[in-house]
């Protein structure tokens, strides 16, 4: 059965970032190049922390892993909400990064898997999950093919958050993948813009996508 996240689309506008979150101890000096970037820091970690904290989920499922980090986050920010995480990682960016983010996340949470494979092989989820991170496959067929995987898994006032979403360089084929994702699906779309001059311009952009409420 889909567990209920706290909070519903209205909501997307009011999130509250925290202006930031404790690395050492967590991140890797060597694994990130933001450890060593107190400004870009304070616009990427805090805002997974500030998600979970916003929306309490009980189940969290991400596609694109890596060493746990994000996830990390979610689930710290969450305060205890999370029952159940899984994630899915090819490992294609660093070997041996599934069994780091399991040990990381079990001091989070008490039921995590991280499954070393493809999110593109998969038809289904296993599961019902109220926050998704979709942060693997960052080519426009590849982020389009993993949105709606996500979709599919995601409960009725669930939150997909989608991590490098920028409408320039590198990154703009996800947001490209993204706008037309929320176009077919006639989705509601906060965007933490990086390129807005103001506090919450997360680094890289990340967009947070939920389906419009029912009509009574
Ligand atoms: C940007 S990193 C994810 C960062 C991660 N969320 C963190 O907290 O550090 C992207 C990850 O997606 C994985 N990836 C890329 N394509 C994938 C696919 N088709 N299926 C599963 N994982 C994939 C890569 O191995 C890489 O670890």
């Amino acid at each position: 059965m889909a567990s209920k996240i706290a909070r519903s689309v209205k909501d997307l506008e009011n999130i509250d970032i925290v202006p930031s979150v404790p690395i050492d101890g967590v991140i890797r000096p060597g694994d990130d190049r933001l450890y060593f970037d107190p400004v870009l820091r304070r616009k990427y970690y805090n805002y997974y922390f500030s998600y979970g904290r916003y929306f309490r989920p009980t189940k969290v499922y991400e596609m694109g892993v890596r060493t746990g980090y994000t996830a990390y986050y979610i689930l710290s920010g969450a305060a205890g909400s999370v029952k159940k995480y899984r994630g899915i990682d090819l490992e294609s960016y660093l070997h041996g990064s599934s069994a780091h983010a399991m040990a990381l996340l079990s001091k989070v949470c008490s039921d995590v898997r991280v499954h070393t494979g493809n999110s593109h092989a998969l038809k289904s989820l296993d599961d019902c999950y109220d926050l998704i991170h979709v942060d693997g496959d960052h080519t426009y067929g590849g982020k389009l093919q993993d949105l709606r995987l996500a979709l599919d898994s995601l409960a009725p006032d669930g939150v997909i958050v989608v991590d490098d979403c920028s409408p320039i360089g590198l990154k703009a084929p996800i947001y490209k993948a993204v706008k037309t994702f929320v176009a077919e699906h006639d989705l509601k779309m906060r965007w933490f813009h990086p390129l807005c001059g103001s506090a919450q311009n997360a680094i890289d952009g990340h967009a947070l996508l939920m389906r419009p409420p029912k009509p009574k």
